[in-house]
């Protein structure tokens, strides 16, 4: 999309970042959680933000379901519809990271190419792409919304998976074997990246 706003100059916070970060005894961060829909990358993030918030941390889980009810409704899921869809929720996430907060984000996010992107929004090491790794086996047989049903079914196209692509990150922060592992095992997994990247104390 083309850049309208030409003659609009940034303006400097009198609070910064690394204030707020102090303020908060922990950094701020973007964990972008990635994988097929019904993989768990909800279910992971919610727990994984329970914890942190548990400990005293800013969080915010921006999950797709959410979102697109609001900032994205207008977008279906047309590779180019969710490529803005993403692109979006990148800017709400630097947003976010610029007030303090771990950001943890649900998204399928399906191309390289896309989360690529949104990485580019960040400082090296601020984005933490997390794969939620489950089969496609597994998470059509979980379907909690029937959709792989009704995908296979032919009444919903460019399903993931099943009629539009998913392309497994290459080389992510961390992978989780969602399909099998149990949710608190992912969970200390994610927590203690955190904690060997400084993000979190020890
Ligand atoms: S993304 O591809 O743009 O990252 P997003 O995570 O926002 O997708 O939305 C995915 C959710 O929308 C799925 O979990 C599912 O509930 C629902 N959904 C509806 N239609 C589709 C579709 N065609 N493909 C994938 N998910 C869909």
């Amino acid at each position: 999309m083309g850049r309208k706003s030409s003659n609009v100059v940034w303006h400097k916070a009198a609070v910064s970042r690394a204030d707020r970060e102090r303020r908060n005894n922990h950094k701020s961060v973007v964990l972008w959680f990635t994988g097929l829909s019904a993989s768990g990358k909800s279910t992971l993030a919610h727990a994984v933000e329970k914890e942190l918030h548990e400990l005293g941390c800013n969080t915010y889980v921006l999950d797709g379901d959410n979102v697109r009810h609001g900032l994205c409704s207008d977008l279906g899921f047309s590779l180019e519809d969710r490529a803005e869809n993403l692109r979006r929720i990148g800017e709400v996430a630097k947003l976010m990271t610029e007030a303090g907060t771990i950001v943890l984000t649900a998204f399928i996010s399906p191309l390289r190419r896309d989360r690529e992107r949104v990485r580019s929004l960040f400082p090296h090491r601020d984005f933490i792409e997390i794969f939620c790794d489950a089969s496609i086996e597994v998470c059509e047989s979980r379907d909690p919304k029937g959709l792989y049903r009704r995908a296979r079914a032919g009444e919903i196209p460019d399903f993931t998976g099943i009629s539009s692509p998913y392309e497994p990150p290459v080389n992510p922060e961390l992978r989780c074997n969602t399909g099998e592992d149990s949710v608190e095992h992912n969970v200390a997994r994610v927590l203690e990246l955190l904690r060997e990247r400084g993000i979190i104390p020890r």
